[in-house]
């Protein structure tokens, strides 16, 4: 069986929890997306030309441990409203998405670009203040200086530049069912997320 599952939605909103819940309850493989522009981006600020770096990603770039810092976050929003960087990461996304024995990825525009027919789509928000607090305790533990305040800013400005974008932005596939973690504890959206999965798996005759 191939099963694909997308999820997007903006920063922190915990796509990656939900995500890693589905993946792990389905025997489902995950691809979280973002890592994709972060690892671009990394090379990006260390000098080098984003174009050729996307068109040449290479798996340990994905693995360096500082991709999730705040200037690499910001950067990764300017590198992935460049087409031609989206474009060079496009195979890569499907390739995996069509893994045998199921997929989820996620991301910003799974459902309405990388997989516009896949077979679950979620689309997961929290409020702008539960997002930073969220991000802003993931970040402390290993930046003690960084501020709420700031984390919130940043949140903001990323999500304003992923949504206005011209090529690819974020917004909610037309067929994504809309998951509010605002209130949740991960448990709860876990639990959420893989029911919304378990009626597409039922309800979809393409699985039989
Ligand atoms: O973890 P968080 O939600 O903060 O961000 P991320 O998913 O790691 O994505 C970092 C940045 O990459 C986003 O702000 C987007 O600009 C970009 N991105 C994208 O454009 N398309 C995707 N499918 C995934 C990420």
């Amino acid at each position: 069986m191939n099963f694909i599952v997308a999820v997007d939605g903006p920063a922190a909103s915990g796509k990656g929890t939900i995500s890693r819940a589905i993946a792990a309850r389905f025997g489902f493989t995950h691809l979280d997306t973002g890592l994709l522009y972060r690892a671009v981006a990394r090379r990006v600020i260390d000098g080098e030309d984003p174009v050729v770096v996307a068109r040449t990603l290479r798996s340990r770039d994905l693995e360096r441990s500082d991709l999730r810092s705040v200037q690499v976050s910001r950067k990764a929003s300017h590198v992935a409203a460049d087409r031609r960087v989206r474009n060079a990461l496009v195979g890569f996304q499907r390739d995996f998405a069509h893994s045998r024995g199921g997929a989820v990825l996620d991301g910003r525009d799974i459902g309405t670009v990388i997989c516009p027919d896949a077979d679950c789509k979620i689309f997961v928000f929290a409020s702008d203040e539960v997002r930073a607090e969220r991000r802003y305790l993931e970040l402390s533990q290993r930046d003690p200086s960084i501020d709420l305040e700031r984390v919130l800013r940043d949140i903001r400005d990323r999500d304003a530049r992923d949504r206005g974008r011209a090529i690819a932005p974020l917004r909610p596939a037309e067929n994504a069912v809309p998951l509010d973690t605002s209130q949740l504890t991960i448990e709860e959206a876990s639990a959420c997320a893989a029911s919304i999965v378990d009626k597409a798996i039922r309800g979809d005759a393409r699985t039989a």
